[in-house]
């Protein structure tokens, strides 16, 4: 089975509605020859409306949301949810963060009833795994980013197999400018796809696996062909229409 391969961009918290407009008019002609639907972008929020019109008649990019609250609506001040994020034009969200993890203190539970409100919705969950340094020099990094896809996985609901992509992102290799080496990715992407054969069978070979952290133009290609590396997800260097678009000529 084929999967599709995709670059990915996570603005954070960059990105004002005026700064969204004028990247994507630089950005947009630089990708006119890039295959359609393989291309994302996760702007702030508050930023999506002006990315979707800046699309429209456009070429294909797909939009997200980087988080999102699970109920539908109601007094919860503050937050956005899935199925506001679609209206605003978000086919996609990404959930499980690590800073949403680490900073905002997300648990694996909420991260599980985050996808199923995305799923709601309609939408895709990018759904975001990955060990810190700690867990990674103790050995653990296989079973932290295992007991991560479980909580979400190992359930009686758990997200049909188009509506998922899974991006692994070391947590010590998020905005430190040290990436993880295209063996190390290729090792865990491995793993990460055996969890999903486990739960998936044969259809487990369908969902796209990103690798996220410290990507670069210098080092995109070498992790772009580790095995069972089927994209990237980029933070920083996606903060830059011409460094994005040269990473995501990659997969032309
Ligand atoms: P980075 O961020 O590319 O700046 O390391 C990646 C991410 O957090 O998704």
């Amino acid at each position: 089975m084929s999967r599709r391969r995709v670059i990915a961009g996570n603005w954070k918290l960059n990105m004002s509605p005026v700064e969204t407009r004028a990247y994507l008019e630089d950005f947009l002609p630089r990708v006119d020859a890039i295959p359609p639907e393989s291309i994302a972008i996760f702007p702030p929020s508050i930023s999506l409306t002006t990315a979707r019109d800046a699309l429209v008649n456009r070429s294909p990019i797909a939009l997200g949301v980087q988080n999102l609250y699970w109920e539908q609506s109601g007094a919860f001040t503050g937050e956005i949810s899935a199925p506001l994020a679609a209206a605003a034009g978000a086919t996609l969200a990404l959930v499980g963060h690590s800073e949403r993890r680490h900073i905002f203190g997300e648990t694996d539970s909420e991260t599980a009833r985050k996808v199923d409100a995305v799923v709601d919705a309609g939408m895709t969950a990018y759904l975001c795994v990955g060990e810190t340094l700690e867990e990674r020099e103790a050995g653990m990094a296989a079973d932290v980013v295992s007991r991560q896809l479980g909580a979400v996985l190992d359930r009686d609901r758990r997200p049909p197999v188009d509506r998922l992509v899974i991006a692994y992102e070391p947590v010590w290799a998020i905005g430190t400018g040290r990436s993880a080496t295209p063996d190390d990715a290729g090792q865990m992407h491995a793993k990460v796809r055996e969890t999903l054969a486990t739960v998936y069978g044969e259809q487990a070979t369908s969902i796209p696996i990103l690798y996220g952290g410290s990507v670069n133009p210098d080092n995109a290609e070498a992790l772009l062909a580790a095995s069972d590396v089927d994209g990237l997800l980029v933070g920083g260097a996606s903060l830059e229409p011409g460094k994005f678009a040269s990473i995501c000529a990659l997969i032309a």
